[in-house]
């Protein structure tokens, strides 16, 4: 069984220690250079992937080059079940944020420990629940919080998985460019360091390259809600 790190995706949960091992060598692994695309939004592919070390970024491209990333993932994460579902084309493209280990499953094995093992169909059905909340959480903030509200959110969300906390505050290496950072709150890159400047200037984060610390979570936090 590898690193304690992939007992945390939802997939292991509940699994016993030799099953877990089982489950583990039916995976493969692969590795991506930061940048590689592991596969396209429209692409027909059967595989499940978890993430070991590193992290990707999920997204989707709309009409004059327009790039939304819908999600950040990181280690103990898993993604590309979708299609396995909803069988169809992936729903997103999914790139190397930074250089990637990862875990692979084809579909067909998922299946047949779907079937046998109570356990794995629990967790994945877990992380789609969550993941559901997650994406009506996101579309009621595109309706009802201004942008500073989004960015706000979305770094209290990227603290929760990259963040360590220190004496000065929770460190977040985010490893995204001020560029996805706005993809992943829906504005503009002007708005958004718009907002981010003005946290600076409030002593509530301190912005670095690919990186940022929240000083003061509190006032973080309430302009969230
Ligand atoms: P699939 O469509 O097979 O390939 C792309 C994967 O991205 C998809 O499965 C999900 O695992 C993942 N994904 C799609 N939408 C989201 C989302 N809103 N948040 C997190 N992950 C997602």
């Amino acid at each position: 069984m590898d690193p304690e790190v992939l007992k945390q995706a939802p997939l292991f949960k509940g699994l016993e220690d030799e099953a877990a091992s089982a489950l583990s060598a039916a995976m493969g692994t692969i590795r991506l250079s930061k940048g590689e695309i592991l596969f396209h939004e429209g692409e027909l592919e059967d595989r499940l992937y978890v993430v070991v070390k590193g992290k990707i970024k999920l997204g989707r491209s709309g009409s004059a080059g327009r790039e939304n990333l819908l999600a950040v993932l990181g280690p103990g994460q898993m993604f590309g079940e979708l299609s396995l579902f909803d069988p169809g084309p992936r729903s997103t493209t999914a790139t190397a944020v930074t250089n990637c280990e990862l875990r692979t499953l084809e579909h067909d094995e998922l299946m047949t420990w779907l079937t046998g093992r109570p356990e794995v169909a629990r967790g994945l059905l877990g992380q789609l629940a969550a993941r559901l909340r997650r994406a009506n959480d996101v579309v009621a903030d595109l309706v009802f919080s201004d942008v500073p509200g989004r960015v706000a959110k979305a770094l209290l969300d990227l603290a929760t998985r990259f963040g360590e906390r220190k004496d000065d505050g929770i460190h977040v290496h985010h490893d995204l460019t001020q560029e996805e950072l706005a993809q992943l709150v829906g504005a503009s890159r002007e708005t958004v360091n718009k907002a981010l400047a003005d946290f600076a200037a409030r002593g509530w984060i301190r912005l670095e390259p690919r990186s940022v610390t929240l000083i003061d979570v509190d006032r973080v936090e309430r302009r969230a809600r």
